[in-house]
């Protein structure tokens, strides 16, 4: 989704060359969002003009314009304070292109410049409001309208803050939103707000900050409402005006602020953060940050807090491999462990679950488990009902989110949901977790960033730890989400004496999957040569059933998103119900094939497709001659417990999504029409 980054360095000496090269820097960290065209804005050299470059395509492409545009010395003068925006953008509203990119301006002048992540749903209403009124749009964009709303607000308000104008904007539109807006009417100010979509703003400061939370401020409610003259009726009112006086300084003056869509864009400058919640809307005006709340509600906090973020600057490096999703299939061995660390104690078989224990006694009481999630973050759940199911002898119950929102699910009070979720954003899982909580329900996150909208809107979860994930195709938050439910069951089933053996096999399995992963890992070049024999094929199908039933609906997945191909994944007692005429001697068939309950029933499907003329690969287990007599072409994985073989045949399905998207000369990192963190429902 798009990716805001905005750069404001008050008393902090700065060229606009060196402000354009932390701009680009900043997109750069958030190009794994997924995008298709950029743009920045700056002051120009004599401070009376904004100017915007924006290209379609890569950040690269805007980096090259800018190179071509700001060449001139005067761009290299240093000016004390500056505050410069730029944008990744996803296309929702218009095709992606040069006139639709961000920044958007107000009027020709660029009197104030926006940018902006979600979809400003009443656009047209505002649209029309504000074309009465003689402006005219140079975009198909719904943000566009943000930028002359604020500007009408301005015409017509002249004596309002830069604040009050975003504030009043913000009470006009509808839909989610994350924006920073810039102004040559107000320089060297930066106000920025969220509704639905994730801000963060980051403080850089030479001493260490005396504090570390932010009071929130909020506008009075005594003022008389201020009506726009030339408003018709059922369009866009201007609310009251907020008036607030009291304010946050840093202690030194020299400071320096980022906003931004995620963390990976502004831990290389500060690890300190303040992750805005919605309808807060952060201005910084004479270096002073302030946050203010659009309404004021009872369970308000009385301030944010300043976060300090945990993550390296080499999590978010590539290093030495060539693609994000390369290292993050290599770094499975580690973050699995990191998923454990410090919650499983292997020598006195415990676990704990440090966010969430205080929840187990509850959770033993409730009436079903609902585990809700998208894409791959569904998958995990689908891989782990099983030995939930056997573990808490509860009903489990999987659910997509975005079908899940299309029904009038019953929720009940004793339900205990779990939202699962790598970047903690996603609009359906966060909408149906809303859906969720208001019914009274408890609420578990079960997230890989700390920080997100579903972290902070759940009562209680696990955090993976799997460590920043870029490539769009989720891989290493696959295994440790797993992993986190794995977990859950195990602590779920502690003081089940009958269950006691079964958790001492699982446990000690857990201990030995680092270096399994590690053994499946070894794989990489014979999955890359049979990525050679597939990748110029049409389709592949995986099938497979019981506990690798989801590795297969993942696989077909990763290949899908990477490849561009077309995969399916099978479960393998569905094929004599239909997919078993797609099978002949040219169709590419992947099979799973374990020694587990299942395994009869596998090599019954197999024998199906053979004698169809079938010439299957099988993921099987290392030394299973009675299975690999029936292919040429096999990937042997090591023995582990039933319940936790999804993990390690998971692993050659990435590397080979992966190898076969190099072949077809795919994007790896970023495919097509795909974003990281999918923001819009
Ligand atoms: C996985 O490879 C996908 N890119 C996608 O399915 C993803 O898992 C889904 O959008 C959910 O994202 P989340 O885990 O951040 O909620």
């Amino acid at each position: 989704m798009c990716g805001i980054f905005a750069y404001l360095n008050y008393l902090t000496p700065k060229s606009r060359l060196e402000v354009l090269d932390l701009l680009v820097t900043g997109l750069k960290r958030l190009e794994y969002r997924g995008y298709d065209s950029t743009g920045v804005a700056i002051d120009s050299p004599d401070s009376k003009n904004i100017v915007m470059v924006k290209r379609t395509g890569k950040v690269k492409v805007l980096e090259d314009a800018i190179k071509e545009h700001f060449s001139g010395g005067e761009y290299s003068e240093p000016v004390m304070t500056h505050i410069g925006i730029a944008h990744t953008r996803w296309a929702t509203h218009g095709v992606p292109c040069e006139r639709n990119s961000h920044p958007h301006r107000s009027d020709e002048g660029n009197g104030f410049v926006v940018v902006h992540n979600g979809i400003i749903t009443n656009y047209n209403d505002v649209k029309t409001f504000l074309a009465k009124r003689g402006y005219e749009f140079e975009s198909d964009t719904d943000t566009e309208v943000f930028a002359k709303l604020v500007h009408h607000l301005w015409k017509t308000h002249p004596t309002y803050s830069f604040r009050e104008l975003v504030e009043q904007a913000i009470l006009q539109v509808e839909g989610a939103f994350a924006i920073a807006v810039k102004s040559k009417h107000f320089p060297g100010e930066c106000v920025a707000s969220r509704r639905s979509s994730p801000l963060l703003v980051a403080i850089k400061t030479k001493s260490r900050l005396a504090t570390d939370h932010i009071p929130i401020l909020y506008g009075k409610d005594d003022k008389k409402q201020t009506s726009d003259q030339d408003t018709d009726s059922g369009k866009p009112q201007v609310l009251p005006r907020s008036d607030s006086t009291s304010e946050f300084m840093p202690e030194e003056k020299e400071v320096e602020y980022f906003f931004a869509s995620d963390a990976s864009a502004v831990i290389e400058h500060t690890n300190r953060v303040i992750y805005l919640e919605d309808d807060d809307v952060a201005a910084v005006r004479d270096g002073t940050l302030s946050i203010h709340r659009l309404k004021k509600s009872l369970d308000d906090p009385h301030a944010r807090e300043i976060t300090t973020l945990k993550m390296e600057i080499q999590q978010i490096m590539k290093g030495n491999y060539d693609y994000f999703m390369q290292k993050e299939i290599f770094e499975q061995p580690d973050s699995v462990v990191n998923t454990m660390r410090g919650r499983v104690r292997f020598d006195g078989n415990a676990i704990v679950l440090g966010g969430i224990k205080d929840y187990i006694p509850e959770i033993k009481r409730c009436r079903r488990l609902m585990l809700i999630g998208c894409g791959t973050s569904y998958h995990s759940a689908v891989a782990t009902r099983q030995l939930l199911e056997e573990l808490t002898e509860l009903p489990v119950i999987v659910e997509l989110a975005s079908d899940f929102l299309d029904r009038n699910t019953p929720i009940f009070r004793d339900d205990v949901c779990f939202f699962i979720s790598q970047s903690g954003e996603t609009a359906d899982t966060l909408m149906a977790l809303r859906y969720c909580k208001q019914r009274g329900a408890l609420i578990v996150g079960i997230t890989n960033t700390v920080g997100s909208s579903i972290c902070r809107e759940s009562h209680c979860g696990v955090h993976i730890n799997a460590g920043p994930e870029i490539g769009v195709a989720s891989t290493k938050a696959y295994t440790s989400q797993f992993i986190s439910l794995v977990m859950f069951a195990l602590v779920m089933s502690e003081d089940r004496l009958s269950l006691q053996q079964r958790r001492l096999e699982i446990l000690q399995a857990l201990s030995n999957l680092a270096d399994q992963i590690r053994k499946v890992l070894k794989l990489d070049s014979k999955v890359q040569e049979l990525a050679k024999d597939l990748y110029q094929h049409k389709s592949l199908l995986i099938m497979g059933r019981g506990y690798n039933f989801a590795t297969c609906l993942e696989g077909a997945l990763k290949v899908k998103e990477l490849t561009y191909m077309h995969s399916e994944g099978i479960m393998a007692g569905e094929l004599k119900h239909g997919p078993l005429a797609l099978v002949d001697d040219s169709m590419p068939v992947l099979m799973i094939v374990l020694r587990d309950p299942v395994y009869v029933k596998c090599m019954n499907a197999l024998q199906q497709v053979t004698s169809r003329k079938g010439c299957p690969v099988i993921i099987c287990e290392e030394g299973d001659e009675e299975t690999k007599a029936f292919s040429s072409r096999h990937l042997e994985i090591p023995r582990t417990v039933d319940c936790l073989q999804g993990i390690l045949t998971v692993i050659p399905m990435q590397l080979l999504s992966y190898h076969i998207a190099v072949l077809r000369g795919c994007d790896v990192d970023c495919p097509r029409n795909l974003a990281k963190s999918v923001t819009v429902e």
